[in-house]
């Protein structure tokens, strides 16, 4: 097919990324930077983790809050779950759905410091539970040795295996589908990317944070759910919304100004503000892709 303007060119790209077909040409410089970085863990400081409860609000690490959590599971009756939170963070994720249903719900995460935060909130909220929450340290950030087979009926994830690095994801999912009863379900909300390489912005907002992004395309990452032996149900693309809610972030916080220069200091203030534009830019572009992805081990 030949195109003779650039413009009935950019409308066909536009047309087919509508309609599902991906241009997934690996980008293999900043793949291959990342691997090679991908060896070690790495952390939630201190201060990040204060300023995104201040942004994020109580609890969570992860943007959208109790909002975004009942959009995972719009629909889902997760009352007498059995349920794994792969990440847990602050653990607001599984506190919150503990207050709505009776649900038994580990959340994991390899991080101490966050697992002892997550513990105190529980304490503080446990009379307001319906359900029962407890919070485990990971014994391997890439494996859930620590769990028997056939234990779940759901495992959920919310933005934290965006951090496994590249060459643990498939024995991550392998790992997610042995402990998962059959007939059980997987609900992840993450972060993806284009497959065209970062930008300076993008990788200037990773830099700032310090952490470790390994990022998939949304067609790689639904073949590694498939090769682990899942059936994908649905995916949603919700880079749009994401981009809405960097924008919230955003004004939080301008409103916030003084609180956080009180705490942090200017510079702080400065590169959240920096730091959460870079994000919005890369979802308004869609180099960065969020969506929920659901899957079942049938
Ligand atoms: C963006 S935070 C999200 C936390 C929580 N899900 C939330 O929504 O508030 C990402 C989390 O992933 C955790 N994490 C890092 N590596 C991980 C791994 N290999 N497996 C599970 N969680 C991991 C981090 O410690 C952190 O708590």
């Amino acid at each position: 097919m030949r195109f003779r303007s650039p413009i009935l060119l950019l409308l066909f790209v536009i047309f087919l990324n509508v309609f599902g077909y991906n241009f997934e040409k690996l980008p293999n410089q900043p793949l291959e930077q990342n691997l090679a970085q991908a060896q070690t863990y790495q952390e939630y400081n201190n201060e990040l983790i204060d300023l995104l409860e201040m942004v994020y609000g109580e609890g969570f690490l992860s943007q959208g809050g109790a909002q975004s959590l009942d959009e995972m599971f719009e629909g889902i009756d997760l009352n007498n779950q059995k349920i794994l939170d792969l990440g847990s963070g602050l653990g607001m994720c599984d506190i919150y759905l503990a207050k709505q249903f009776t649900a038994d719900i580990i959340g994991i995460d390899p991080q101490r410091t966050l697992i002892d935060q997550s513990r105190k909130k529980l304490k503080l909220s446990n009379h307001e539970l319906k359900g029962h929450v407890s919070f485990e340290l990971m014994e391997d950030p890439y494996s859930l040795q620590q769990f028997n087979d056939e234990t779940f009926d759901i495992i959920f994830s919310k933005e934290s295996i965006l951090h496994v690095p590249y060459e643990n994801k498939d024995q991550y999912f392998k790992e997610i589908y042995r402990v998962l009863k059959p007939g059980g379900t997987i609900i992840i909300m993450d972060w993806m990317h284009s497959g065209y390489g970062y930008s300076e912005n993008t990788r200037k907002m990773m830099e700032m944070d310090g952490l470790l992004f390994q990022l998939l395309t949304p067609h790689q990452y639904q073949e590694t759910i498939k090769n682990a032996g899942f059936k994908i149900m649905d995916f949603v693309d919700i880079t749009y919304e994401s981009a809405q809610i960097s924008q919230h972030n955003i004004d939080t916080i301008l409103l916030i100004e003084d609180e956080i220069i009180d705490r942090f200091g200017k510079d702080t203030f400065r590169y959240s503000l920096e730091s959460w534009y870079y994000q919005k830019e890369a979802f308004l572009s869609r180099e960065l892709i969020a969506g929920i992805l659901k899957a079942k081990k049938e």
